[in-house]
């Protein structure tokens, strides 16, 4: 087994190894030639994780004592599979707990993999090595190249890492293997080698190694590399040759076998190209060494460092690693010694502080501390911001294009620079996890290094020459509007803030920023990094305050454009009150909620369901517009997806943001509370509750936490709204009836996020033809949009478009110009007739 979602199913994987290692130790064959198990560490734990090591580290260690002791006791073996190189650290931490285990002293038989993919390979050999002598154990090492590896490079460049943990040319793996076999040759006295591989190349090298052919042996998965070690024995049978079985029924085997299957199907694959006919033997056992000695660049050269697969017009933003122990140390150091100045919070209008204005409290809401005082704006001074606007519009008009590009880009750079500070503040002020937060940063300089690639593509400086009849040109201009008020949420304080003000900057447009009234600090901290950048301070001002203050910015004959996100009522009172307006008719561009479903047929994956709904339904405290809100489970897999989530849940750890293993932080504030508190208690009415996350009644007492809950309800009608926070409903339904749920979604207006997991195309292609929303999610989580690459925004009730981070975005913020001119001479088109032949 491999990667339990819950402590029940892990229960049920350690009762199958441990029964596995009774059904050896029974058996006096097995006993007498070593056999041994194989153990997937995240077959044993939730949550597996680096994060989660206090937790899981003793837990498994625990448990791996008990299979250990079994195997012990029974000379049998028992060798820890490595898997995904985020899960390495508390790999090694159990480890060393089982060489230190007084219980197991002079028992030979443990065992660890290390994969020659990994770029740490031989210092994690050193390590093993130093550990097994200081604990004076003989240890096993088997020596594979790795199963994970495109996994490893998709995770690196989603997750923006520096670099990838493991090579990218497969010689380079092909000779680390070597590297790392002729050291475990060598470390004989103290481990025992075990090589897996089904490369002949490979073995016959070992083999040349260690021409006495003892205190090692070799590996093979079973149903692989049948030819090559059946030859290998009709050569020479001294040589022990192993076999790695899976054990299990098919659906707990399914990430194994699709694992063999790129194996066996990578071009790459030794096990691919020998029964390739076109393919010479000669080819096949080349020396990498010569090719990799002569090669000008040892990356493969279609596979970019993460921040370049966006290619030369724009650089993906960094984030951090969480599974490495070194930077998330010195993360949280840093993180520690960050204190918030307890100065006020003010508006900035022309560069400066507006320090008049009434005081109010800023609350943490994590703790429901007062963290400082915000200064609201005078509502007298509404009209002098305006004015610096009209003033910041002509200055910002005056630049070029690349000028403000320019400037996008040097903010990108600054907010990068200022990555911890914006996170420690967008934790303590608006209650988002470290790692929310972190992503939070790495979207908002998306968006300006995103924006500013498209404004070089659409806001060509001279305009545009259209296609013309001979004797005139066509210049097509895009420029700004004028004046933009920017109103964001709170939910996204630094990420959706940034979006809406660079877009609006980078159109040609002066801004007038509004932040939530929940998040002022973390506004205030942005707009600086903005002014710092370069900006012309007329072109971008801070106003800080609620409601009122955002409907008196909307109400000015000033505006030329608003760009809002929050609630649909609230977008319907901007468009009414823009609408209303004596003079032009300004543009609105407004990103609202959504009551975002979910469909999951029978075929889908279940624990990729699961992980998908836990992400999107309880990520962030629900508080994303895009989570999922309703899941709809076709009957036949209903109770085992809801058992499975149901136990998911009770893994899920509630806490203070600021600690880097909680999943889900605290809501906005006691108002949100309240609300979804009465939502619950309607639910306790018509629903069933499925399970609820625990929350420890002195955590509930500390902040405005409500633990994730969901419940079955009979339909969708029962919700009239959304309801923004960790609320999951889930609803039953049956095959036949998939095209009235899908009718059911779209009649309630919203057209925000939709998810989808099947694995069947028909199936999908179905659904997707038939859902009206505007991101439409396959077999992935609903929630985490990625700037150009998942534009984001919703149709009906869920926005007027265009997408944030897409190629339309920039042109709602821009007034267009066409320029027409004739340029024939009076009575004659010297263009055409200097044509020539
Ligand atoms: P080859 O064809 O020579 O090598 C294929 C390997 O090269 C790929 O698997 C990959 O690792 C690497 N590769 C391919 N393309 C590239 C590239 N572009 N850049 C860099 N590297 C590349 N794997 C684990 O991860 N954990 C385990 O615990 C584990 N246990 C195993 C136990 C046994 C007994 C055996 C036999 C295998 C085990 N494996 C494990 C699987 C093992 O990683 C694969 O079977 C092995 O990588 C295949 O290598 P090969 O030498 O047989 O084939
Ligand atoms: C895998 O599970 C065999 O451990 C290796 O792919």
């Amino acid at each position: 087994g491999e990667g339990a979602r819950t402590f029940e199913d892990a229960e049920r994987y350690f009762a199958n190894y441990k029964n596995a290692l009774e059904e050896l130790a029974a058996n006096k064959n097995a006993v007498s030639k070593k056999h041994g198990i194989s153990v997937k560490l995240s077959a044993l734990h939730p949550r597996f994780e680096y994060l989660h090591r206090e937790d899981c580290v003793p837990a498994l260690t625990e448990k791996l004592e008990l299979l250990c002791g079994i195997a012990a006791k029974n000379k049998l073996t028992l060798t820890i599979d490595s898997e995904e190189v985020a899960r390495i650290y508390p790999t090694l931490q159990i480890f060393e707990n089982l060489l230190q285990n007084a219980d197991l002293e002079g028992w030979q038989g443990l065992g660890m993999v290390v994969q020659a993919y990994h770029k740490a390979a031989p210092d994690l050999i050193n390590l093993l090595v130093k550990k097994a002598r200081q604990y004076d154990r003989k240890i096993q090492i088997r020596l594979v190249k790795g199963a994970y590896w495109d996994s490893e490079i998709k995770h690196a460049q989603i997750e923006g890492h520096k670099n990838y943990p493991v090579y990218t040319r497969k010689e380079n793996t092909d000779l680390s293997y070597l590297v790392c076999a002729q050291k475990l040759l060598e470390l004989r006295d103290i481990l025992y080698p075990m090589f897996g591989t089904h490369n002949a190349h490979t073995v016959a090298t070992i083999l040349d190694m260690a021409p006495d052919k003892k205190g090692y042996e070799f590996q093979k998965l079973y149903g692989m590399g049948d030819a090559l070690f059946n030859h290998l024995n009709k050569k020479d049978s001294s040589i022990p040759v192993c076999v790695y079985a899976p054990v299990g029924p098919h659906e707990d085997l399914l990430p194994y076998l699709v694992r063999r299957m790129l194996e066996n199907g990578a071009n790459s694959s030794f096990v691919n190209q020998i029964y390739k006919k076109d393919i010479a033997v000669e080819d096949i056992v080349q020396d990498f060494v010569s090719v990799i000695r002569i090669r000008e660049s040892h990356t493969h050269p279609k596979i970019p460092l993460p921040s370049n697969i966006y290619g030369a017009g724009r650089k993906n933003s960094e984030g951090l690693n969480f599974d490495d122990p070194t930077e998330m140390e010195s993360f949280a150091q840093n993180q520690s010694l960050m204190r918030l100045d307890k100065k006020k919070t003010t508006s900035i209008v022309n560069g400066k502080e507006v320090t008049k204005g009434t005081n109010e409290p800023t609350i943490n809401p994590a703790l429901n501390e007062n963290i400082g005082e915000v200064v609201t704006f005078p509502k007298d001074k509404i009209d002098d911001v305006f004015q610096t606007a009209e003033t910041g519009h002509k200055i910002l008009s005056a630049l070029t294009t690349e000028q403000r590009a320019k400037i996008l880009e040097k903010i990108a750079d600054q907010l990068e620079n200022n990555r911890d500070k914006l996170i420690h503040l967008c934790v303590t002020e608006a209650g988002r996890t470290v790692q929310d937060a972190d992503s939070e940063v790495r979207e908002a300089i998306d968006f300006c290094r995103y924006y500013a690639m498209r404004g070089r593509q659409d806001f060509v400086e001279k305009g545009r020459a259209l296609i013309s009849p001979t004797g005139e040109k066509n210049l097509y201009h895009l420029t700004g509007r004028g004046i933009f008020v920017c109103i964001s949420p709170w939910n996204f304080p630094i990420a959706i803030f940034t979006g809406q003000i660079v877009a609006a900057l980078m159109a040609g447009n002066a801004v007038i920023a509004k932040p939530a009234e929940q998040t002022p600090m973390t506004a205030h901290a942005v707009i600086k990094i903005m002014l710092s950048a370069g900006l012309p301070k007329q072109a971008l001002s801070l106003v800080l305050g609620d409601g009122d203050v955002g409907a008196m910015l909307v109400d000015h004959p000033k505006v030329d454009g608003v760009a809002f996100t929050g609630s649909t009522r609230a977008a319907k009172a901007i468009n009414k009150s823009l609408a209303d307006r004596e003079g032009a008719i300004p543009q609105l561009i407004a990103e609202t909620g959504g009551q975002n479903a979910m469909i999951v047929d029978s075929s889908a994956l279940t624990e990729q369901v699961v992980d998908d709904v836990i992400n999107s339904a309880f990520g962030s405290a629900g508080q994303r517009c895009s989570a999922c809100r309703v899941l709809f489970l076709q009957d036949d897999i209903a109770d085992q997806t809801i058992n499975m989530i149901a136990g998911a849940m009770q893994s899920l750890k509630v806490g203070d943001p600021k600690n880097l293993d909680t999943d889900v932080g605290p809501l906005i504030d006691e108002e949100s509370q309240m609300r979804l508190q009465h939502h619950k208690t309607k639910l306790d009415g018509y629903g069933q509750k499925i399970a609820q996350a625990p929350l420890t009644p002195e955590q509930k007492a500390k902040g405005c936490f409500f633990a994730p809950v969901a419940y079955e309800i009979p339909n969708l009608q029962y919700l009239d709204r959304e309801h923004f926070g960790p609320i999951l409903h889930v609803i039953r339904y049956a095959a036949k009836d998939i095209d009235t749920v899908l009718q059911e979604i779209n009649e309630t207006g919203y057209g925000l996020t939709f998810g989808v997991h099947s694995r069947i195309q028909s199936f999908i292609n179905h659904v997707v033809d038939h859902i009206n929303v505007g991101n439409v999610y396959v077999n992935k989580s609903t929630i985490g949009a990625v700037v150009g690459v998942q534009p984001f925004g919703g149709r009906g009730l869920s926005g007027t478009g265009p997408k944030a981070g897409g190629p339309q975005y920039l042109r709602a913020f821009a007034t267009e110009k066409v320029v027409s001119t004739d340029i024939t001479a009076s009575g004659g088109n010297t263009s055409l007739v200097m044509l020539g032949d």
